[in-house]
């Protein structure tokens, strides 16, 4: 018998998601007929604007055709999609065509990201998290031992709570890498120009890398909100950006996402002895994707392509706009509670501080029981997420007025 990657050991015994959907299977089979309302896992629940459809099924019947057939397509992407990113998005700040990375969503650019740095690196998350993050380091071997307080040894936490409204203190010791979600996943705070560029100036100073994961910005309502860390000078040089299509435009099952990995941004490699020499991460993760990706479909690029149109942007606007309204109605819920309530405002998620510090798997357990609403435990983010609690505004509208009722009725 062959050794298995024994860092897999180390990680918890099934992914939050998972654990989340196993019990409320078993829920469902005990109580068939009880409807049940998941504002568990973030997964959109609207249809895909027509706009998206309309792209999707135009690329479908090329693929009928002898002259719009597509077999293998470019490995970073096809420059229609690229193009039409830039011109969106980052024109005025710097980045260019050749410095985006198509993929099939953000979940695995963010997973993946961290196989360009070398196996004893430092990170740095915050704590609640998006479970990715410590997840796919601790398979890399850098987590190190799990210790009784839900920490891996081998990693920087930075505790977001109601305390320090959610946003993470700078780190002493100095971490190779930093991600940050903003708006986040899973509070929804989110950090103004002045806290980002915080962090863009503690990585220049630090020389850290900051993989910044934006896979919300769209549902960013408030001004002075950065949706791109490149808004914030010297960024080009410190961080990787994520994006990702799921949320904003309803892609949670057609898959699709980009990274940009700006060409001004290094790492070191060792020459031996005191020398280094600054290494391209864009080369390195155009070498990993080529090695072991073979892109998105075509159709799907083209489906992504149709939401930067200004009738795609204007119905990716509005499927956004009711998700929002699901999370305002969330939130002033349980702020006539008189519970602590983050998010909700430029973010799809409603964190809740549960009263009394609440084991949140048995709140999660109770609220199933009493009410047939699903969330998710905020201990299930990291151990700063015991005694919090996340709902999603990612449920049907009705669904959502609906477990907002049983809510009312609930006793915390
Ligand atoms: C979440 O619920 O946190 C997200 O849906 C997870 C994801 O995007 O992978």
């Amino acid at each position: 018998m062959s050794f298995v990657n024994a860092n897999y050991l180390n990680l918890p015994g099934s992914y939050l998601f998972s654990e989340i959907a196993r019990r409320v299977n078993a829920y469902v089979e005990d109580n068939p007929k009880r409807k049940i309302i998941r504002l568990g896992i973030g997964d959109v629940t609207s249809p895909l604007p027509p706009a998206v459809i309309t792209a999707l099924s135009r690329a479908v019947d090329e693929q009928a055709t002898d002259s719009g057939f597509r077999g293998y397509g470019p490995e970073q992407g096809y420059l229609f999609l690229r193009e039409a990113v830039i011109a969106d998005a980052y024109r005025d700040l710097g980045v260019g065509a050749d410095e985006i990375f198509v993929s099939d969503g953000a979940k695995c650019d963010v997973g993946n990201f961290q196989e360009l740095f070398s196996a004893d690196s430092k990170i740095a998350i915050t704590d609640p998290v998006y479970p990715v993050y410590a997840d796919s380091n601790v398979m890399a071997g850098r987590g190190g031992p799990l210790g009784e307080d839900g920490r891996f040894a081998g990693i920087i936490y930075l505790p977001c709570t109601a305390e320090n409204a959610f946003v993470p203190a700078l780190p002493e010791e100095r971490p190779d890498i930093i991600y940050l979600c903003y708006p986040n996943n899973p509070t929804g705070s989110v950090l103004d120009r002045g806290e980002l560029k915080k962090w863009v100036d503690y990585a220049r100073e630090r020389e850290s890398v900051i993989f910044f994961d934006a896979a919300y910005e769209a549902f960013i309502s408030e001004t002075d909100i950065p949706h791109s860390i490149y808004e914030i000078e010297g960024a080009l040089e410190v961080a990787v950006e994520f994006r990702s299509y799921s949320k904003m435009s309803g892609f949670t099952g057609l898959r699709c996402g980009f990274a940009v990995v700006p060409r001004a941004l290094s790492g070191r490699a060792a020459l031996g002895g005191e020398k280094v020499r600054k290494v391209a991460l864009r080369d390195l993760w155009m070498r990993r994707q080529t090695t072991k990706y073979n892109g998105c479909p075509y159709i799907v690029q083209r489906a992504a392509e149709a939401t930067h149109s200004p009738e795609g942007k204007r119905q990716c606007a509005a499927l956004i706009g009711g998700y929002m309204q699901n999370a305002r109605l969330i939130r002033e819920a349980f702020a006539r509670k008189g519970l602590v309530v983050s998010g909700g405002i430029n973010a799809p998620y409603v964190w809740v501080t549960l009263p009394g510090g609440t084991d949140s798997w048995r709140f999660f357990d109770a609220l199933l029981r009493e009410t047939g609403v699903v969330g998710t435990p905020g201990a299930g983010f990291g151990p700063s997420g015991e005694g919090c609690f996340r709902l999603t505004g990612f449920g049907r509208a009705e669904d959502t007025i609906e477990a907002v009722e049983r809510l009312e009725n609930f006793t915390l």
